[in-house]
């Protein structure tokens, strides 16, 4: 009730500077207790995630606010992208709210502090309970990306609960040829060397604008190297029909026209896999039904952004809650047991 009254306000802003306020806001506010493992609880790639419902990354790259988001209801909460060496991003404006499609355009290209002031405040953190994944990046200059995705592995891991290597961010350019056989083949030996066998797990998120040989080239791979999950997915470079003024913005589509791509995307690793690797789902997500039909099609944890954006916060205990109400309406004990049964 309370985000329907400040709503208006915060559109009347740059969306921007609508997002700096709501981090500052969050910053400030009591730090509430993360959700307790209850019926939607379920295990992936060794951890015990309270429930299945993360917040994406690009929310809180600077990991300034992980608490305050478990507190909301998140299950589990991706911080980052963060690379090597804090950078700027793109020459701002770089955020667009397409209200009458309930999306938003983003090209922020990977604006962050930098691993290293990230880390100083994760180490504060440690010790408190809560699944918090540290996403990593490549720093726009960089002569040799796939070393900085090592070094991220290096520096970030012991604070990490899993750590996703985004190599799918539309804004950086070139980042997405990562996703090639060769060239993600080479990536992930590196960040894996780097991992080794006591480090946490490792998650790949993918762009949903992939042919089906480029889906069954990162299968895969992701089966030889024993990836831990695959996120998908980031945001679409593509257009579907779109009713706001900002749809021929540059940059990276989310919220609700990405639904159904992300969804038939899931569906291709679903079945490209085998249901060999965790799959977590993301992109259009605005509802318990959503999340529940993401989970039928073979995610085995949902992850949200664009939707907060015109929901509010309080949207997270809601999904968690009305997604109880669907596993029971339709007969499952657990979320596990629903992975990938449409
Ligand atoms: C403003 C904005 C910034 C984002 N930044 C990142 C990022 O830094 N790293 C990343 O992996 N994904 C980033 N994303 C993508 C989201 O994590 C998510 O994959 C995508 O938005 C689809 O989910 P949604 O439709 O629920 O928003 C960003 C998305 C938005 C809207």
């Amino acid at each position: 009730m309370l985000f329907d009254l400040v709503r208006p306000a915060l559109f009347a802003l740059d969306p921007e500077r609508a997002h700096r306020l709501t981090v500052r806001a969050l910053s400030v506010s009591p730090v509430r207790k993360p959700p307790k493992r209850g019926p939607l609880a379920i295990d992936v790639a060794g951890l015990s995630f309270p429930n299945p419902l993360g917040i994406a990354a690009g929310f809180d790259k600077d990991a300034e606010v992980p608490d305050q988001l478990l507190g909301l209801g998140f299950g589990f909460v991706e911080v980052g992208s963060l690379t090597p060496r804090p950078q700027a991003g793109n020459p701002k404006p770089r955020l667009f709210r397409l209200v009458k499609d309930r999306a938003v355009i983003n090209r922020m290209g990977f604006n962050n502090g930098g691993g290293e002031a990230a880390k100083a405040r994760l180490k504060r953190r440690s010790g408190r309970s809560g699944i918090v994944g540290i996403n990593i990046g490549a720093n726009k200059d960089s002569d040799d990306r796939i070393a900085d995705y090592a070094a991220m592995t290096r520096a970030m891991m012991p604070f990490a609960s899993y750590l996703a290597v985004n190599i799918s961010s539309p804004n950086t350019p070139g980042l997405r040829a990562l996703q090639d056989g060769g060239a993600l083949f080479a990536l992930l030996d590196a960040v894996l060397a780097e991992r080794g066998s006591a480090g946490p797990p490792v998650f790949l998120k993918i762009a949903p604008d992939l042919e089906p040989a480029d889906i069954d080239t990162i299968s895969r791979i992701a089966i030889e190297k024993k990836l831990d999950g695959l996120i998908v997915s980031n945001t679409t470079v593509s257009r579907p029909p779109l009713r706001s003024s900002f749809a021929s913005e540059a940059g990276g589509l989310s919220g609700a026209p990405l639904r159904d791509l992300a969804l038939q995307r899931l569906r291709d690793f679903r079945s490209a896999t085998d249901g060999a690797i965790p799959l977590i789902g993301v992109g259009g997500i605005s509802s318990a039904e959503d999340a529940w039909q993401r989970i039928r099609a073979g995610a085995s944890l949902v992850q949200i952004y664009s939707a907060l954006v015109y929901k509010g916060p309080s949207l997270a205990s809601r999904i968690v809650k009305d997604l109880e109400y669907l596993m029971r309406r339709d007969g499952f004990c657990s979320i596990a047991e629903a992975v990938g049964s449409e």
